[in-house]
């Protein structure tokens, strides 16, 4: 076994190509950070991480990444794969799990550079984790959440068909937000008409299905 075992792990779909984190990899997604991710009067994610970006030009997003990478095992990974269009980093998305063995579940978030939103990318990649996870891993369910007024993000998981879960009130920026957790069962994704790529996935596979 490689001592890093995900770093050959390549997810292609029709125009995008999903490759875990490296470091030269994190330096692209902070410049597509800096360059805006969601309007300023919003805050979409659990932790506000995106308020902080204009005092740290990205470190503590970095930092944040790194720590990510150096947590990982076997009964408690989060693979951030860094999104990319012809060779250029659009975004991220992961995808986690704990005890992935007995619960078979995955959880994932992304987000896009907000120049790349709007164009089915969310969706594209969503799908590359989904059926990464459903198809390769033999996942049984896959969990989202998002703010309420997420449109984007809650119609590309209704689209592929997550049913509302229930909710959680978050507080990123001091104030109650709602959020939707959303949930997918395997037998309720709805699915495009190509299939995800995956490469290399044997030298990693027993690590995350552990
Ligand atoms: C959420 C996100 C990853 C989705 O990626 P995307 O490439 O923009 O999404 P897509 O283009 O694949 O699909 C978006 C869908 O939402 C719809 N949508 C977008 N804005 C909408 C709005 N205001 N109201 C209703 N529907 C909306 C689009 O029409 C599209 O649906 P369709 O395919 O049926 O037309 C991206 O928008 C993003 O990064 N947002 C900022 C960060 C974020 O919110 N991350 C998620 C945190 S939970």
């Amino acid at each position: 076994m490689s001592a890093w075992p995900l770093r050959n792990l390549v997810l292609r779909t029709p125009r995008l190509e999903l490759r875990p984190d490296d470091d030269e990899g994190l330096y692209e997604l902070v410049d597509v950070a800096l360059a805006g991710v969601h309007d300023p009067s919003e805050m979409p994610f659990y932790v506000p991480w995106t308020d902080n970006l204009p005092n740290d030009n990205g470190m503590s997003m970095l930092q944040h990444y790194w720590g990510t990478r150096a947590k990982f095992a076997a009964k408690d990974w989060v693979i951030n794969f860094l999104v990319r269009r012809d060779g250029e980093v659009i975004g991220t998305q992961q995808i986690g799990a704990r005890d992935f063995g007995v619960l078979r579940e995955v959880n994932t978030g992304s987000w896009l550079g907000q120049s790349f939103q709007g164009n089915g990318f969310g969706t594209e990649m969503r799908i590359a984790v989904l059926q990464f996870a459903f198809d390769h891993l033999a996942a049984r369910i896959a969990r989202s959440a998002a703010w309420l007024g997420n449109h984007a993000s809650t119609r590309v998981s209704e689209k592929l068909g997550y049913v509302h879960d229930g909710t959680v009130g978050v507080a990123p920026r001091g104030e109650r937000l709602e959020h939707v957790r959303l949930r997918l069962d395997a037998a309720d994704f709805v699915r495009p008409e190509w299939d995800v790529s995956v490469e290399n996935l044997a030298e990693c596979v027993q690590l995350i299905t552990s």
